[in-house]
């Protein structure tokens, strides 16, 4: 047994470890960073034209928006905190914004959400509900993400 030479590769290759480490883990992890800002920021600008108008410039949605309108119809919840869209799966707050209300609520459900599926790419709905998300403190963050795991099959 030659300790010092086994001492001496272990030493070699945690040092090469590191080096690897440091040339890759932070790049990668800017990277993905850069790239997460970069889809929120595009997410706000369609948000800020496409949904705004109904769900308010700062996710606060219309006023009352519990009270059904005198047609009978749901006013626009807000994306914020208060509302109730970190209640939602990603494949609910998908589905809802590609198809409307019709698919989750029923055929006869009349509603002023909008079908976006043949107006927005798959990737411009993902980058808007990113945005949504990046808005909501932690605690909302992390019980839609375990709302998402507990639907989604392992
Ligand atoms: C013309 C008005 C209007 C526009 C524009 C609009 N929405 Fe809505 N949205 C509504 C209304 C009204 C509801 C509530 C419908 C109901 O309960 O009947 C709703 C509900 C939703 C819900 C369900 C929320 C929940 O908590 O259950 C989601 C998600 C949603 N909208 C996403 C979007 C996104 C994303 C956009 C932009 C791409 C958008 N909406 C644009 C009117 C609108």
């Amino acid at each position: 047994m030659n300790k010092p030479f086994y001492t001496a590769v272990a030493v070699a290759a945690a040092a090469v470890a590191g080096t690897l480490l440091l040339i890759a883990g932070p790049h990668n992890l800017f990277d993905s960073k850069a790239s997460k800002l970069k889809q929120i920021a595009q997410g706000q600008s369609l948000y800020n034209v496409r949904c705004a108008s109904c769900h308010g410039k700062n996710l606060e949605g219309q006023p009352n928006w519990q009270t059904p309108l005198p047609n009978g119809r749901m006013p626009a919840p807000p994306h914020d905190k208060t509302g109730h869209t970190w209640h939602h799966t990603d494949d609910a707050l998908t589905g809802i914004t590609k198809l409307g209300l019709k698919p989750f609520a029923g055929d006869n459900y009349e509603s002023d959400m909008p079908a976006f599926g043949a107006i927005l790419s798959d990737e411009e709905i993902e980058a808007i509900l990113a945005y949504i998300k990046s808005t909501w403190p932690e605690r909302e963050q992390a019980y839609q993400q375990q709302m998402t795991q507990q639907a989604s099959p392992h």
